[in-house]
């Protein structure tokens, strides 16, 4: 069957909003030193690579590749293939999410922080499924908060596909 999006932030509107949350991290963070911005792979690229480029502050930039979605659906197990791991002791984490569905995903990475020696931890999600369980999870620098809709684009994929979308969409089929 064809797949269609209909757009629901348009670039613009993203491009808003990414620029507030950078204003907000840069006001918690330009007094600091030893600051590490963690970015989950694949979905948050888009989002990384726009948000650092407001930050004024100086820090490292590391990934970590995790995922919890299979062609699309979610299967719930989270796949985390062996990758060296950064070094968090004695830093100040920054986790960059994408979107927030089941929250699986930022609770397992949270866990791996915990007792590492980080200095601190927060997160910035450019999106939270507001529907879903996920509320336990603090994230302090959120984005939009958005219905329990499939998206595509600004980063996200469907079976590998629809990443390079300026736009957020939700996809139908
Ligand atoms: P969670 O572990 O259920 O919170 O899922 C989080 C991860 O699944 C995110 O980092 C995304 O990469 C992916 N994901 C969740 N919802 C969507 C969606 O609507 N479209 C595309 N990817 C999604
Ligand atoms: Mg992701």
């Amino acid at each position: 069957m064809k797949e269609s999006i209909s757009i629901i932030f348009d670039e613009n509107t993203i491009q808003r909003k990414v620029k507030d949350i950078a204003l907000k991290i840069n006001q918690d963070y330009i007094s600091k030193s030893d600051i590490l911005i963690l970015s989950i792979l694949k979905g948050s690229i888009v989002y990384t690579a726009d948000l650092i480029r407001h930050f004024n502050f100086k820090f490292e930039l590391e990934f970590l590749e995790i995922s919890s979605y299979k062609n699309g659906k979610t299967s719930g197990d989270l796949s985390f293939p062996d990758q060296r791991l950064p070094e968090f002791a004695n830093k100040h984490v920054i986790i960059v999410e994408d979107i927030i569905d089941t929250g699986k995903t930022l609770a397992y990475i949270q866990n791996l922080i915990r007792h590492s020696g980080a200095l601190s931890l927060e997160c910035t999600a450019l999106l939270i499924k507001l529907e879903k369980d996920n509320g336990s999870l603090h994230i302090k620098y959120p984005g939009f908060n958005i219905n329990d809709i499939f998206i595509v684009g600004y980063g996200m994929d469907y079976a590998g596909k629809y990443r390079n979308l300026p736009y957020i969409g939700a996809l139908k089929h």
